[in-house]
């Protein structure tokens, strides 16, 4: 297939090029590089051995949409662009509304004036809000996001639903990640947030490769194993393959598929893990609890096993031994 990746430079973006190639897809990747630069498609295309068509373009720009759905013949999108950072939604709600939602319109009507009747959604584990159970199914109440970033996730849901209603020929998948980390085996991709990371994982690197002091648990009072919080962290080489299993699902209408592993580590055991694995230490202090966040959050898998025939396969020493890997060969970022 022909697929077209927007946000294709980011994080996950990326890693997805890689798996789609692997499986004989071809790739098209749009990004604006608000978030992510040139050079992580360069290093992919190192990696994959090949170009990888780039347009540098806003998703929210339909001319700029039309005009490479007339120049490629696309047969599935993978909408990864957009806004993602909690804290930052609550301080920019417009913008998040604004960027998240309208991009995804925009994208919906190029799409249907090109007759490109599937897509693969970047959703998220936050649209369940604060989960009544763990493992949490597909069918778990959603809502109640603690954030503007994640009702725009649970708002973009619910509007590719409706246009599946409207259109009985299009395929949407909606897949909720759980919390990404580690890197393509290579060490030559890998996450690379601006600014001071707002994520564990990058956190943890930071502060290993001395870029930053320490590191602060948020909280050690929940009530989990060791009292830090739990999360279902799933390696990005795992989650990239699920979109390429999401790319063989051919049942019409909207599908939704958790993508995680099934189990839950807390803040301290990958804070161990990774020193252990690694050999390099992690400073840390207990901090007061994070607002927003919620104790234990992991995901039951399932319905991906079973429908997409997908399955996470690396394990918790794989993911902290693969982030370090990408961030002690690229202490500053690319
Ligand atoms: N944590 C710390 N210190 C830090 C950063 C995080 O202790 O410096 C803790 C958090 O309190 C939490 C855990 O590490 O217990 C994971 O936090 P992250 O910020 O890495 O991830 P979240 O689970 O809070 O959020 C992630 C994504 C969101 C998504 C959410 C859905 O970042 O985009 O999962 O489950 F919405």
């Amino acid at each position: 297939m022909k697929v077209l990746l927007t946000g294709g430079a980011g994080y996950i973006g990326t890693h997805t090029i890689i798996e789609m190639d692997a499986a004989g897809h071809e790739v098209v990747v749009v990004d604006n590089f608000y978030n992510s630069c040139p050079e992580a498609v360069k290093r992919v295309e190192q990696i994959i051995g090949k170009k990888v068509p780039l347009y540098e373009a806003d998703v929210a720009d339909e001319a700029a949409m039309d005009r490479i759905f007339a120049e490629h013949k696309i047969d599935a999108v993978v909408h990864f662009a957009g806004y993602k950072a909690v804290g930052e939604s609550v301080r920019k709600p417009l913008e998040y509304y604004d960027n998240n939602i309208n991009s995804t319109l925009s994208l919906m009507r190029a799409m249907k004036k090109a007759g490109v009747k599937k897509l693969i959604f970047s959703s998220s584990a936050t649209v369940y809000g604060t989960p009544e159970k763990c493992p949490i199914t597909e069918d778990s109440p959603t809502g109640n996001c603690s954030n503007p970033y994640g009702w725009t996730k649970y708002m973009i849901e619910v509007i590719l639903r409706d246009y599946c209603v409207s259109d009985p020929d299009m395929q949407v998948i909606l897949l909720r990640y759980f919390n990404p980390v580690g890197a393509h085996k290579s060490g030559m991709i890998g996450e690379n947030p601006n600014g001071i990371p707002n994520n564990l994982m990058p956190y943890i690197t930071q502060v290993a490769v001395g870029k930053l002091k320490e590191l602060s648990v948020f909280g050690n009072d929940y009530p989990t194993h060791d009292g830090t919080g739990v999360r279902d962290f799933i390696h990005v080489v795992d989650l990239a393959r699920g979109h390429v299993a999401a790319l063989n699902y051919d049942k019409k209408g909207a599908e939704v598929f958790n993508l995680g592993t099934g189990t839950g580590y807390s803040v301290l055991d990958m804070v161990n893990a990774f020193q252990r694995v690694n050999g390099v230490a992690v400073p840390y202090k207990i901090g007061p609890r994070r607002p927003g966040d919620i104790a234990t959050c992991y995901a039951d898998p399932a319905k991906a096993a079973q429908e997409l025939g997908w399955n996470a396969t690396h394990g918790l020493d794989d993911m902290v031994r693969d982030s370090w890997n990408w961030q002690s060969k690229n202490p500053k970022g690319y």
